[in-house]
């Protein structure tokens, strides 16, 4: 297993679900697309190629990318506790009890997608690049959330790329139902900032959510994350609608500011 980077002309109309595995797909400012994740194999990356030039793309370049020698999480001294909560990196065998909340209707409405049954939610879960991303949040030894810290480069000028890698982070989060209105994501949120910040270093933190999804931008505010952006009907959902879409972010300062 390597992680590649496929940079491809112009931005690709294709929503991170539908990419194979566990491809991520970026736009650049400067008109390009890249897609980054593992391939298994040279048969995968040929079947990859492949899919690029039957959907018509330009590729530009494709590298193998070095091996982080830890991932952006190890480098945090865990179980990290905070007043109620535990939060702790995912492990495979945490993919049944999230399951259980994450395939209710209510909760299953606002996430990217929705895995046939528990089977195919545990193979995308116990993903290693997926693993390497997910915490997860435990109340008195339940698990009754999850939470998404995506380490990623800013965009930067070729010049100075090397400066922008692994700057900032992408945050997403999940909570059983039965342990929402209790403030619990706001407790382990408010953690993940300072983890984000105090503990890696990190520049900046971002969220996306649909402009619909009120307890997720009110979440958002809560922690003190100011809203960047509002997309007017840019993301279609399952139910066929176009939705609005939101961006929110966080930048070290602004959260060290003095109340
Ligand atoms: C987004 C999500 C995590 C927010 O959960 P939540 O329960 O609203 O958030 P909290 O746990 O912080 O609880 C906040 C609520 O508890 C109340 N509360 C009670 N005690 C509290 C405390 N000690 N601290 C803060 N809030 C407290 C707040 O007043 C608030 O209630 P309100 O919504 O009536 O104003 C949840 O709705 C969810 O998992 N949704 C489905 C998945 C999803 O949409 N994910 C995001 C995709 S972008």
């Amino acid at each position: 297993m390597s992680t590649y980077e496929f940079r491809i002309d112009g931005h690709l109309n294709a929503h991170p679900g539908d990419m194979p595995g566990e491809l991520r797909l970026e736009h650049h400012h400067d008109g390009t697309t890249t897609l980054t994740g593992p391939v298994a194999d040279q048969a995968a990356l040929h079947g990859m190629l492949e899919r690029l030039r039957d959907a018509g793309t330009t590729l530009l370049s494709l590298r193998a990318l070095p091996e982080p020698a830890v991932t952006p999480l190890q480098r945090i001294d865990w179980p990290v506790r905070t007043d109620r909560l535990t939060l702790r990196p995912g492990r495979p065998a945490d993919a049944d009890g999230v399951w259980q909340y994450r395939r209710l209707e209510p909760v299953a409405r606002w996430l990217t997608e929705l895995p046939a049954d528990a089977d195919a939610f545990r193979a995308r879960f116990a993903a290693p690049a997926r693993l390497a991303t997910t915490l997860v949040v435990e109340r008195d030894g339940q698990l009754i959330g999850d939470l998404m810290v995506r380490v990623e480069n800013a965009w930067a000028q070729a010049e100075v790329a090397d400066a922008a890698r692994a700057v900032q982070a992408e945050l997403g989060w999940v909570f059983d139902p039965a342990h929402q209105g209790q403030g619990f994501a706001t407790e382990a949120v408010r953690e993940l900032l300072r983890l984000c910040f105090a503990e890696l270093g990190l520049r900046r933190v971002t969220a996306l959510c649909f402009a619909d999804n009120e307890p997720s931008w009110r979440l958002m505010e809560r922690v003190g994350m100011r809203r960047e952006s509002h997309n007017v009907a840019d993301s279609l959902h399952r139910s066929g609608r176009w939705l609005d879409g939101l961006g929110y972010a966080l930048l070290a300062e602004e959260w060290n500011r003095p109340i």
